[in-house]
C-alpha cells in the first residue's frame, strides 16, 4: 500500500487534520484535492496548535511535499498569511506546490458569497462566507483564473481587469451592491501573485511521479461526505467533491492508483451551517457535548451543532467513499456520559427506510431509531493502546464497525500525536 486517501465522513470537523498529520510522519507527499480555506484542520505539535485552512496537514513535517491540488481553490493571501503564520513559529515552508491548475479566488468571490446568502435571506446555506461557492460557480463557467496566469504577469492584468469589470457588474446591477476597485484589486494580487511563483508546479505530474516510484501518499480531504455537492445534503453543501472519487479529478490521477480509502468518523455528530440533521440534540445533552468538547468552528467560530452518531448516515458515506477503514477521534469527549446513542435506521411516516434520502423534506422528517449503548463513565485520554479503553468503549468502537461495514483503524483519544491508538500493524 502506498495511498491512502482520508476523507470525513459527517458534516465536517471530524478531526481529519489530526489524523493526516499523525500519519505524515511516514508520508512522502501530502496533497489536498478540493475546497479551499473554507476548511480548517487543527494540528496539535509539540503542545501548539496549529489551524490550517488551505495547508495540506503534512506541512509541519520537513521530509514530506505538501500539495495543493488543481481542484482546490487558492485565496492567495490566505494562503501567504499560513505561509507567514508558520514561519514566525519557526516552521520555514518551502516543501509546498501548488497546481498551476488550481483556481484563484478572488474578492468579488468573497463579496458574491456574502451577496447571494443575504439573498437566500431564510434558506441561506450558511456557508463559511469564504467566497468558495462563486469561485467554482467561475471555473465551472470558464472564466476563471487559474494559477498558471495568476503568476504570468501580463495576462493576469488582463485577465483580472475582465473578471473584475463582469463581477462589478454582477455585484451592482444584481445585487445592490458597491463595485470594486480594480486598481486597488490588481496591486493586491500582483504582490500575492509574485510570491507564490516560486510553489506554482505541474501537481499532477509530481502527484503520479510519486505514486509510480512506490512513495507514500497522502490524500487529505476537506469537509465531508454530506457537505459533497453530488452526493451531500444539497443544497446544504459545498461546492466541491470531498468523497474519495474526488481525488481522481482533484489530482490528475487514476482511480486504480488509490490503495486505501480511510473515513475519519467523529464519536458523535456535529453540523456547521444550515440543513437537516436527525441526530442533533437540541437539548442539554448537545449542549454538554459542545461544551466538553468546545464545538465551535475553526474557520468561523459559530457554534456548531451537535448530536449523537449517525450510523444510518456513516454507512451511506461509507458506500458512496468505499471505505476500507475509518479512525475514530474525539471519543473521549465522551467519558462522562451514562448512556451513549447510535442511531441505526430512520423511520419515515411510520415506515423503516432502506437508503439514505436524497429528498431534503423527507431527511428533515425522519425519525432516527437508536441502539443505546451503556458509557464507560472514565477518562480514556490517556489510555495509549486499543487493549487499555474501557470494555464499554471498546464495545462502542465495535458498534460502529458493525453497522457501517467497514474496520477501525485508528482511535483518538484526545488532540495529541501520542493520543492515537492504532489497530492496524501498518497504515500504509
Ligand atoms: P477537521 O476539520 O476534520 O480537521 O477537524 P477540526 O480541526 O475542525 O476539528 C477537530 C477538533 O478536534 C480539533 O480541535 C482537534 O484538535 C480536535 N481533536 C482531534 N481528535 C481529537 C480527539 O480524539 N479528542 C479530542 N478531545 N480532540 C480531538
Ligand atoms: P473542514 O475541512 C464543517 C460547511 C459550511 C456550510 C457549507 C457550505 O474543516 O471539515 P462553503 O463555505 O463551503 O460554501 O459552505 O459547508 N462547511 C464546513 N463545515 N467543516 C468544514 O471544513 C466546512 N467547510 C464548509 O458551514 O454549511
Ligand atoms: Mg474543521
Amino acid at each position: 500500500m502506498s495511498s491512502i486517501v482520508i476523507v470525513g465522513t459527517q458534516w465536517g470537523d471530524e478531526g481529519k487534520g489530526k489524523i493526516v498529520d499523525f500519519l505524515a510522519e511516514q508520508a512522502e507527499v501530502v496533497a489536498r484535492f478540493q475546497g479551499g480555506n473554507n476548511a480548517g484542520h487543527t494540528v496539535v505539535s509539540e503542545g501548539k496548535v496549529y489551524k490550517l485552512h488551505l495547508l495540506p496537514s503534512g506541512v509541519l513535517y520537513p521530509q514530506s511535499t505538501c500539495i495543493i491540488g488543481s481542484d482546490v481553490v487558492v485565496n492567495p493571501g490566505a494562503l501567504l498569511a499560513e505561509i507567514d503564520e508558520m514561519a514566525a513559529n519557526g516552521r520555514t515552508v518551502t516543501n509546498l506546490r501548488i497546481s498551476d491548475r488550481a483556481h484563484v479566488l478572488m474578492p468579488y468571490h468573497i463579496r458574491l458569497d456574502g451577496a447571494e446568502e443575504r439573498l437566500r435571506s431564510a434558506s441561506k446555506v450558511g456557508t463559511t462566507g469564504r467566497g468558495i461557492g462563486p469561485c467554482y460557480q467561475d471555473a465551472a463557467a470558464r472564466s476563471g483564473i487559474r494559477m498558471s496566469t495568476f503568476v504570468h504577469p501580463e495576462r493576469m492584468r488582463q485577465a483580472l481587469k475582465q473578471q473584475v469589470e463582469y463581477h462589478n457588474l454582477l455585484l451592482t446591477k444584481v445585487f445592490g451592491e458597491e463595485p470594486l476597485d480594480f486598481d486597488k484589486v490588481y496591486a493586491e494580487m500582483q504582490g500575492y501573485a509574485d510570491r507564490l511563483r516560486p510553489f506554482v508546479a505541474d501537481t499532477s505530474y509530481l502527484v503520479n511521479q510519486a505514486l509510480d516510484a512506490g512513495k507514500k501518499v497522502l490524500f487529505e480531504g476537506a469537509q465531508a461526505a454530506m457537505l459533497d455537492l453530488t452526493h451531500g445534503t444539497y443544497p446544504y453543501v459545498t461546492s466541491s467533491h470531498p468523497t474519495a472519487g474526488g481525488v481522481c479529478v482533484g489530482l490528475g490521477i487514476g482511480p486504480k492508483k488509490i490503495n486505501k480509502v480511510l473515513g475519519v468518523i467523529k464519536a458523535y455528530t456535529t453540523r456547521v451551517g444550515e440543513g437537516p440533521f436527525p441526530t442533533e440534540l437540541k437539548n442539554a445533552i448537545g449542549d454538554q457535548i459542545r461544551e466538553t468538547a468546545h464545538e465551535y468552528g475553526t474557520t468561523t467560530g459559530r457554534p456548531r451543532r451537535c448530536g449523537w452518531l449517525d450510523a444510518f448516515g456513516l454507512k451511506y458515506a461509507a458506500m458512496i467513499n468505499g471505505l476500507d477503514c475509518f479512525a475514530l477521534t474525539r471519543l473521549d469527549i465522551l467519558d462522562k456520559l451514562p448512556e451513549i446513542k447510535i442511531c441505526v435506521g430512520y423511520n419515515w411516516q411510520g415506515r423503516k427506510i432502506d437508503s439514505f434520502p436524497a429528498d431534503l423534506d423527507i431527511l428533515g422528517q425522519v425519525e432516527p431509531v437508536y441502539e443505546t449503548f451503556p458509557g464507560w463513565m472514565e477518562d480514556i485520554s490517556g489510555c495509549r493502546r486499543y487493549e487499555d479503553l474501557p470494555l464499554n468503549c471498546r464495545r462502542y468502537v465495535e458498534a460502529i464497525a458493525r453497522l457501517t461495514g467497514t474496520k477501525a483503524s485508528i482511535v483518538s483519544v484526545g488532540p495529541d500525536r501520542q493520543q492515537t491508538l492504532v489497530l492496524e500493524e501498518s497504515m500504509f
